[in-house]
């Protein structure tokens, strides 16, 4: 394996960079750069005699030092080194990069005829040689000369300080970015673009210019992101006290994007998927998504631009934090302040995203902690552990310290750290500073991996009114990646409440407290086993566990089904409302699995049916819970849960579960639909889109019915008047599985119809596609054979990130029923398609092959020709990327 960089090996740089003056002579084919830096040895590192820059894939053309060439300049395959290097000088570098041949999107390249940037974490040493590191911290000008046809358009970070015409029809923009940021913030783009503006006056009564960047054609798409731009800055203002910083703030859309969007300083980049959008086209989850990736991004200013990490292994300090953030402002834009329910809905979709994504990650052989102790490929670390997990890291101190005690510390954190490049223990230390705490065991969130389990028992003392409750930590069965990070136990901060006989809450009072207060504690469990007891208990009460999820474990206790019924129907934190249900439907689900793998019959309670009846029908709960509460577990996620992962075993019991709530609850998913069409026009508010979200449940279960007649009639009916893109998608899904289930072919016009209507427009034909790569299978035509087709199709292109995961990652990784074929179709096209993009983009091909990264969990017969495949990509893999996913796979 390639060389591994270990956190303990971090040492400041010997040289400092001030400032950079950057000069691009933009061409497609071979662009020239020539960087300019003030460069000084760091007072406070140890004593080099060389000044070692690195570089990537350049082309070397000139060097000088203070405007004299030098026999000590070399430059040489990773770089190029300043033997002696003075103490302070100016270096001068003239290179050349090829943008239009760049497919690994990193560095400058190419998309859709425009030229842009992607440096984080270390693409900015494929433009130029520099100390690309985020610790480097310097003041950049940048001049842009292009032909002013093809780029009539110059943009980078900061202000615009001069701009005009050159000869042979070039033109220049020369761009000032007073703060000084690390190379991986710098930005530039070039091209045919328009803008959408706003102005706004922040807090201090500036006057701001924001502008979103886009193709002509797509213009109409711009006004959600702008609106959510507009938003998230009063937010920061309200929330943290957080104002932005510079007099213009930029957004641009481009259509090849490995990640989301990328937060440089001033000039936010973006994948079109997180940008454009219009109801014809952009699903209600779409526009959920742009209002907080947009949030995201400009909430880095401050956390990531103004305070930025010393290292990558810091990531999570940037990025944990900022989800946070990006997670309590759509919460507050969901109507959350004043609306329990409102907020606890966003709260319900993003502990499934983690335990979707991140506690298999935790479970497998990329465990890592938070903050990761060691890497082969830093872009393999930007991972649900370190976004998602360490936003709830970061969710804990509020929980600890409540909103005030944070944001406390988020003051201090920004007093002291302003303008620095800093580690996640500066960030604990201000939080524990702030609030006179000692936080020092909560350093274990950040150093161990795996995924904690807290195992509850209780015990009511009739006689005595009490009752205890006893909280036991450890990690299960964790992976040895994950075991050899622990070293003790964690504090959790352990929410609860005790329901009564009547459904209503227990005011609570601990043993030693002199009087009752609240009905909700957070207890603070530190101990492997802790027992905590209440007093004053009237009746034996149901415990509420974990409420609002208020840490990132697994809470195991024995409720029985009655019980989880009780607590779905009753329990006032509406998070464990959610959690009630799932855990009865897991528990179902399981046992069907269990059956399917022995071959037995399936043998269902009815306990699921009645919950989800009672569910339904309770127009008390709004109806975007009732969506989320209606929802089974995914396959995956039940897969992952049997003790050998069975994917037939997890479809067939998840089927016959879905068609067995269908058919005895036909009646209500009935009426629901009807209840919540919303006919008018269209709305794009929170409720408008919760009752799309329900209404297309009910159809999804009506389209399981053995006679799938009222599905087809109403699907039908709803593709074809639909003025969304949510309803129109809702309705095709719908036929799509009514025809796999009866062999029908009544979604076929629908889909053709879905191609014609939008074949102009990229990202909903990303939806076409990924809706054939996700469908179920009919044993005449297995979705190995339409995915093979579709990659045929004249609008296929695996060069676009967008594309590729249409098609391949939504065939691969949420599809494994098909994905998972006994006969290993799915795993040969995986291999072929890892080593394929392996040629083009290590960074998105590191992805896919992430998709097997479980298969020891598998039954043997499939865990056999994963590894086979595995060892195939193995042999075959040149870049850094995937060979570091699949040798841990294998390890
Ligand atoms: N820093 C980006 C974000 O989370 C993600 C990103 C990482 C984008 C690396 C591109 C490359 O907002
Ligand atoms: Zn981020």
């Amino acid at each position: 394996m390639p060389t591994t960089i270990l956190r303990a090996d971090y040492a400041a740089p010997a040289f400092l960079i001030d400032t950079v003056a950057l000069e691009f002579d933009l061409v497609p084919e071979r662009t020239v750069v020539r960087n300019t830096m003030r460069v000084r040895r760091n007072p406070a590192a140890g004593r080099a005699s060389n000044l070692e820059l690195v570089g990537e894939q350049l082309e070397f053309i000139s060097a000088a030092i203070d405007g004299h060439p030098s026999a000590a300049i070399r430059a040489h395959e990773g770089g190029l080194t300043v033997n002696d290097a003075p103490d302070a000088f100016e270096l001068t570098i003239t290179g050349a990069c090829s943008p239009a041949a760049n497919t690994t999107l990193m560095g400058l390249y190419v998309s859709g005829g425009n030229f842009c940037t992607q440096c984080e974490a270390q693409g900015f040493r494929r433009i130029t040689w520099f100390l690309d590191r985020p610790d480097v911290m310097a003041t950049f000008t940048v001049t842009l000369r292009a032909d002013k046809d093809a780029c009539p358009v110059l943009l980078s970070n900061g202000n615009l300080i001069e701009q005009g015409d050159l000869p042979d029809g070039r033109h220049y923009a020369k761009w000032e970015d007073p703060f000084k940021k690390p190379s991986y913030l710098f930005a530039l783009v070039a091209g045919k673009l328009v803008a959408l503006e706003e102005r706004i006056r922040t807090g201090s009564g500036k006057e701001k210019l924001l502008q979103v960047w886009v193709k002509p054609q797509d213009l109409d798409k711009t006004g959600h992101a702008m609106d959510s731009l507009v938003r998230s800055i009063h937010w920061d203002e309200e929330r943290f006290g957080l104002e932005l910083d510079l007099d213009r703030f930029m957004i641009v859309a481009v259509s090849d994007f490995n990640m989301g969007a990328m937060e440089n300083k001033g000039l936010n980049i973006f994948n079109t998927k997180c940008i454009l959008a219009n109801p014809e086209t952009a699903t209600d989850t779409d526009f959920a998504n742009i209002e907080s990736i947009v949030g995201h991004e400009y909430f880095h200013n401050w956390t990531g631009n103004r305070v930025t990490c010393r290292d990558w292994f810091q990531l999570s300090l940037k990025e944990g934090l900022t989800v946070f953030r990006d997670q309590e402002f759509s919460a507050a834009m969901s109507g959350g302040n004043e609306n329990e329910a409102a907020r606890a809905t966003k709260r319900i979709e993003d502990v499934c995203v983690l335990r979707q994504m991140q506690f298999g990650e935790d479970a497998g052989p990329m465990a890592h902690p938070v903050r990761p102790e060691s890497y082969v490929e830093i872009n393999n670390f930007y991972t649900a552990t370190v976004y998602r997990k360490g936003a709830e890291v970061v969710r804990m101190y509020q929980t600890l310290f409540g909103r005030e005690g944070f944001r406390k510390g988020m003051d201090l954190y920004f007093q002291r750290h302003d303008g620095q490049a800093v580690t996640c223990d500066d960030f604990r230390q201000a939080m524990a500073d702030a609030n006179g705490r000692d936080l020092s065991q909560f350093e274990r969130w950040y150093s161990q991996a795996g995924t904690p389990r807290v195992r509850v028992t209780t015990q009511y003392d009739e006689a005595g009114r009490r009752y205890r409750v006893t909280l036991a930590q450890d990690y299960g069965d964790a992976s040895p990646a994950a075991r050899a990070t622990q070293s003790g136990p964690l504090l959790i901060p352990f929410s609860i409440g005790l329901v009564g006989q009547d459904g209503a809450d227990m005011p609570l009072r601990l043993e030693g407290e002199r009087e009752a207060g609240g009905t909700t504690r957070v207890l603070e469990l530190t101990e492997a086993q802790q027992c905590f007891t209440f007093i004053d208990v009237p009746e034996k009460p149901l415990p509420s566990l974990l409420r609002d999820f208020s840490a990132p474990a697994i809470v195991e206790y024995d409720y029985g089904n009655d019980e989880l019924a009780f607590l779905l129907a009753h329990d006032s934190d509406p998070f464990n409302r959610w959690e009630a249900g799932q855990r009865l439907a897991t528990r179902e689900l399981l046992t069907l699995a269990e059956q399917a793998a022995d071959g037995r019959s399936f043998d269902m309670s009815d306990a699921l049916v009645e919950a989800f009846r009672s569910v339904l029908t309770d127009e008390s709960l709004s109806p975007s819970f009732r969506a989320l509460a209606l929802m089974l577990p995914t396959e995956t996620y039940l897969a992952e849960r049997m003790a050998v992962s069975d994917p037939a075993a997890a479809h067939a019991a998840r089927r016959f579960a879905r068609r067995r709530l269908s058919e005895a609850l036909r009646q209500e998913w009935l009426a629901a639909y009807e209840r919540h069409l919303t006919p008018g026009a269209y709305e794009a508010t929170p409720e408008a889109a919760g009752h799309r979200g329900l209404k297309g449940s009910a159809l999804m279960y009506l389209s399981e019915l053995d006679d799938p007649a009222d599905a087809v009639r109403l699907a039908t009916r709803q593709y074809d008047i639909a003025n969304n893109v949510t309803d129109r998608m809702g309705a095709l899904s719908a036929l799509m599985n009514a025809a796999a289930g009866k062999g029908g072919d009544f979604a076929k016009r629908p889909l053709d119809d879905f191609y014609a209507r939008f074949e102009h427009d990229p990202l909903v034909i990303d939806k076409w596609f990924a809706l054939q790569a996700t469908q179920r299978g009919r044993a005449e035509r297995p979705v190995i054979d339409v995915v093979r087709g579709l990659m045929q199709h004249p609008a296929f292109n695996l060069k676009n990130p967008n594309r590729a995961r249409a098609l391949i990652f939504s065939f691969c990784g949420a599809n494994p029923a098909q994905f998972h074929a006994a006969n290993g179709s799915g795993y040969a096209f995986w291999a072929e398609q890892v080593l394929a993009l392996d040629a083009i983009n290590p960074q998105v091909a590191a992805r896919l092959a992430r998709t097997l990264e479980l298969w020891r969990r598998f039954t043997p017969a499939l865990s056999a020709q994963m590894r086979a495949a595995l060892e195939q990509v193995n042999a075959d893999a040149k870049s850094r990327d995937v060979c570091e996913i699949v040798q841990k796979a294998l390890a």
